[in-house]
């Protein structure tokens, strides 16, 4: 069988390598990146660190608002499917680059195979929510991280096609996690400090924060800051280029003493620094159900989460982005830590998704 996939933003680079790696045992794939991520540390890194081979196309569609973003890729994918004519298309997750493929696919009958499908916020606000809801009611065929995924698609009416898979970032956070570099300076040892110092650090929260909801109002990014200089611990913040833009021209002015911005880290180091951090906090929907998997305690800067499963026994909480609110989480949170059921599966997802997509039928 003969499979596109396409991706496009970093989450992306680690879900495929996890398919990927087993699905190119049995079958062709030709692998379109459509640029959406394209500084070094935000794409090559993840297929240097991940060994993923080189996009067969590469869009180079860059940054733009959504609809010159999504338009260049529903243009550059459809030609490559009119040329490709592939037996069905891959897409991973929420992003634009999701829901460009799903889309182009879809308006010329190439069937759609949509890699955790059934994930809601019901955020409708949010553009992930957006993609994908649309990318589900496009998809042949739905791989569903969990239970939960797979009761929202049936909600929606979705019943043909689904499968509960078990999480493909299960799959990879098992296979890549390496029980290296216990003390925090051989852990610190590649960063690329970008503001503030490491030295003498023992122990550190570690902090992600680039949704638009949360970066593309200013108030809201100072408060997550200005609650990270009133931690316990210095905060290690690999900076996301959106949320680095949002800040860069306030920066100097904060004066900030607890907060260390790092630029983007590779995914096997995040991986370890997140192993390693006292807590997390984030907006972002991987990194929390990687703490989880890592049993890092995670603190959550949405009103929602689609992994809801994380929230049960306190591993996860949500809070709003507000300085009070985001030091009371930090400091009180309880976790029980016998309650941490196996909720995404045991890696194994990359191959029960191969092992589906080559039976006969399941793409009619
Ligand atoms: C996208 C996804 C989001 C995902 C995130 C992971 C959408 C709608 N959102 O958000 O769901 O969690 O990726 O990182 O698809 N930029 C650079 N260099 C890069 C990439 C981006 O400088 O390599 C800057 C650009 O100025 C761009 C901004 O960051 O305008 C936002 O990038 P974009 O890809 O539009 O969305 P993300 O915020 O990364």
């Amino acid at each position: 069988m003969k499979l596109l996939t396409v991706v496009g933003a970093r989450p992306q680079f680690v879900k495929a390598a996890a398919v990927s790696r087993v699905l190119r045992k049995q079958h062709r794939e030709i692998l379109v990146h459509t640029g959406q991520h394209y500084d070094r540390n935000m794409s090559q890194i993840f297929f240097d660190e991940l060994h993923i081979p080189t996009p067969d196309y590469n869009l180079g569609v860059g940054s733009g608002s959504h609809a010159k973003q999504t338009a260049s890729m529903l243009v550059g994918i459809e030609d490559i499917l009119l040329m490709e004519k592939p037996d069905a298309v891959l897409v991973y997750g929420d992003t634009n680059s999701t829901l460009a493929a799903a889309l182009a696919a879809s308006k010329i009958l190439i069937p759609v195979v949509h890699v955790e499908a059934g994930l809601r916020s019901y955020n409708f606000a949010m553009p992930e929510e957006q993609n994908r809801v649309l990318t589900d009611h496009i998809s042949r065929v739905l791989f569903a991280p969990t239970g939960t995924a797979v009761e929202n698609l049936a909600k929606e009416g979705i019943t043909h096609g689904v499968y509960d898979v078990g999480d493909v970032m299960a799959d990879a956070v098992f296979y890549y996690i390496k029980e290296e570099a216990k003390n925090p300076e051989a852990l610190f040892r590649n960063l690329d400090v970008l503001y503030g110092s490491l030295s003498g650090i023992d122990a550190y929260y570690l902090a992600t924060i680039h949704r638009a909801e949360n970066t593309d109002v200013d108030e809201k990014l100072w408060q997550v800051l200005d609650a990270f200089e009133a931690l316990d611990h210095p905060v290690l913040f690999p900076i996301h280029p959106r949320t680095r833009r949002a800040a860069l021209a306030r920066l100097e002015e904060k004066q900030l003493k607890n907060t260390v911005l790092v630029a983007p880290v590779g995914y096997r180091e995040m991986l370890t620094l997140t192993q390693h951090a006292v807590k997390v906090v984030t907006d972002s929907g991987g990194l929390q159900k990687e703490a989880y998997l890592l049993k890092t305690p995670c603190i959550t800067v949405r009103p929602q989460t689609e992994w809801v499963e994380t929230l049960n026994g306190g591993h996860n909480v949500l809070v709003p982005p507000e300085k009070d609110a985001i030091v009371e989480a930090v400091l009180h949170q309880h976790v029980d830590e016998q309650n941490h059921p196996d909720y995404y599966g045991k890696g194994e997802a990359g191959l029960k998704i191969t092992e589906i997509l080559s039976q006969k039928g399941v793409l009619q």
